[in-house]
């Protein structure tokens, strides 16, 4: 069965929650499809609003982090049962930043993907080279090493499931995206790094995006490489322009 495409919002650290609800009212007839899934993946404070102003449309709303615990004194974080409460089917994890950022690790990003899936949440689960890993010729290496880590312990029946973004970090909010086949190579290295951990099945459910620089002119060449089942855009998806990548075709 084919993949059903998966065009995903990286808000980022952007849109306050009267901001969200007018982006949201904005861009909901722009983004009407049935052929892919969309996703708006918003700050915190954005979800409640953003899944009132969706109401009705095809947008579903996602969380952008989420922590590893069940609760509990973790001044700051947001729990899976506060997202799952309110109707969250989706969070980012591992995203770039946040490994640049604010210290996460293969093993920090595993936690939560073990524990997303236990609240019957979709990870979006990030992986991505530096622009020196590219250089000295070690990309597949690193995202082989960050996707078996991050999927440690998680069954067939779970992956199958999953979201897996690629980021190359020198094309993420650099205006720098990568050519369709460098992100066709790399995701379907990461399309064989998962036949090889769990079966050709998991390796053929499972959907992979790509991200870094996604724009309505480059979005079709982009899904339409037999490995990339749709795209994590982040700048792109604040603007008009996201109802153009979604109906790319
Ligand atoms: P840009 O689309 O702004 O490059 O961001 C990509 C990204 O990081 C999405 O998660």
């Amino acid at each position: 069965m084919a993949r059903k495409k998966i065009i995903a919002g990286n808000w980022k650290m952007n849109m306050t929650p009267s901001e969200a609800v007018e982006l949201i009212n904005t861009l909901k007839p722009l983004v009407a499809t049935d052929e892919a899934d969309v996703v708006f993946c918003v700050p915190a404070i954005d979800i409640i609003p953003a899944l009132e102003a969706a109401k009705g449309s095809n947008i579903q709303i996602g969380a952008e982090n989420m922590y590893f615990e069940e609760k509990g004194a973790f001044t700051g974080e947001i729990s899976p049962a506060m997202l799952t409460d309110v109707g969250v089917k989706y969070v980012i994890i591992g995203h770039s930043e946040r490994r640049e950022y604010f210290a996460e690790t293969d093993e920090t990003v595993n936690k939560k993907v073990l524990k997303a899936f236990e609240h019957g949440i979709t990870p979006i689960v990030c992986c991505g080279e530096t622009l020196t890993q590219r250089e000295q010729g070690v990309t597949i290496d690193f995202i082989r090493q960050q996707i078996k880590v991050a999927f440690l312990n998680v069954t067939a029946d779970q992956a199958k499931t999953a979201v897996i973004a690629y980021e190359p970090i020198w094309a993420i909010g650099t205006g720098k995206t990568a050519t369709s086949d460098q992100a066709e190579e790399v995701c379907a290295a990461i399309r064989a790094c998962i036949a090889e951990v769990y079966d050709e099945a998991t390796a053929e459910a499972i959907r992979i995006q790509y991200g870094g620089s996604v724009n309505a002119s480059t979005a079709a060449e982009l899904f339409a490489k037999p490995n990339i089942d749709g795209g994590l855009v982040g700048g792109a998806a604040l603007k008009p322009d996201f109802g153009k990548i979604v109906n790319y075709k």
